[in-house]
């Protein structure tokens, strides 16, 4: 059966700053789409990872459906007037546009969707990431369908000896979507040498080169090119089927490990450590740390089983602890240097103008003051 899986997310307001959102509204956006959704999808599940509610849906419709799209946004709209009447804070954050216009893409919520052909037994991952862009997957999808070092059924499993493909796109081109394509393991330093900047080269994609199925599907939309002007950090979802032609469960999860940096945190223009945390939960530290959460599923006929976290299980707990302490480490570094992003990605224009106006109050010292060797 061809089942396509539709995750959409959206930031629509939040308790206390932008901690996580209200239950009222989380039951709102529930509400609504259990109702209007009725002949429309196979199944959904709702969570919220930090302050952005994410929308997975199954259904038969294909990837871009206009009905499945505008079922979405009439539920953050809904659940932006809930947000309004509360007062939480940033009501609608992120939505754009006043009125839909076909598609949620460039209207601000972030999209990841796949059409496939379901097989036998079909787990998938769902990931939602908060305080962060999409580049922050970059590094854990290199590890899992690039690096023998992560990955050993890359060596160890005959469906996968014949690599992956990536499909690179370059999120700074505004005028529509630039992209490249690259196999591992032949071009593996094309691979890096292109994410290494994550705040360029985003991965959008990943395919099994061996069967030619979608591995991966990543939001990669840059909110402040649609704005203009920032207005949140993009918080990008993300799909990874997992198992047989892909990588297992575990070597998709590994790379999370790390608690490697990320763009986010803190007026979304800090590198703070990415650290995974189970579903549902909030942001504290320093508007921050970054956090990405997983659930897993097994989809069959469009319907999804019961959900499972991915980092719930004791082991990640150390994980959180080592992160924290690489949070608070960079932290002690304040505004200096690494700790925070370099200009073209400050998130905020008070620094800008602050700089323009000391620029003009710089002078060239005389040269006859300047000290000289005889
Ligand atoms: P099972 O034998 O438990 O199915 O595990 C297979 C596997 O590849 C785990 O990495
Ligand atoms: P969000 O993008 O998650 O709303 O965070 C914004 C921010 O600047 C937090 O400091
Ligand atoms: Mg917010
Ligand atoms: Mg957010």
């Amino acid at each position: 059966m061809k089942t396509t899986l539709s995750v959409i997310k959206a930031d629509i307001g939040s308790l206390a700053g932008h901690m996580a959102p209200s239950k009222r509204l989380l039951e709102t956006v529930e509400a609504c789409i259990h109702e209007r959704g009725r002949d429309l999808i196979l199944d959904h599940y709702i969570s919220h990872t930090g302050d952005d509610i994410a929308i997975l849906m199954a259904h038969t419709r294909g990837e871009g459906d206009e009905q499945i799209h505008k079922l979405a946004w009439d539920a953050f709209l809904a659940g932006t007037a809930v947000a309004r009447q509360q007062g939480l804070y940033g009501a609608g954050q992120d939505l754009l546009k006043d009125s839909f216009s076909g598609n949620v893409r460039g209207m601000g919520p972030a999209v990841a969707e796949m059409e496939i052909e379901e097989r036998p037994n079909e787990p998938f991952l769902f990931f939602a990431a908060d305080k962060t862009d999409p580049g922050a997957y970059n590094l854990p999808l290199y590890l899992a369908f690039a690096d023998v070092m992560n990955t050993p059924g890359l060596i160890l499993s005959p469906n996968m000896s014949k690599g992956f493909r990536f499909v690179i796109m370059d999120v700074s081109n505004t005028s529509g979507d630039r992209v490249i394509e690259l196999n591992a393991p032949e071009e593996i330093y094309d691979i890096a040498a292109l994410l290494r900047d994550p705040e360029r080269y985003v991965v959008e994609s990943v395919w099994s080169r061996a069967s030619g199925e979608q591995a991966v599907a990543v939001a990669t939309s840059r909110l402040h090119n649609i704005a203009g002007k920032y207005t949140g950090k993009d918080d990008p979802v993300m799909l990874v089927r997992v198992q047989m032609n892909f990588p297992a469960t575990g070597e998709v999860l590994t790379p999370y490990a790390i608690g490697h940096f990320v763009a986010g945190g803190m007026r979304g223009s800090h590198q703070m450590p990415l650290m995974p945390v189970t579903s549902n939960t909030g942001i504290s530290y320093f508007d921050g740390p970054p956090v990405v959460s997983c659930t897993g599923f097994c989809v069959h006929n469009g319907k999804l089983t019961e959900p499972i976290d991915g980092f719930a299980q004791p082991f990640w707990n150390t994980v959180r602890d080592h992160v924290a302490n690489k949070a608070i480490e960079m932290r002690r570094q304040g505004f200096v240097g690494t700790a925070m992003l370099p200009m073209s990605e400050l998130e905020y224009t008070g620094i800008t103008e602050k700089l323009r106006d000391l620029d003009k109050r710089f002078a060239l010292r005389a040269e006859a003051l300047a000290p000289t060797l005889a």
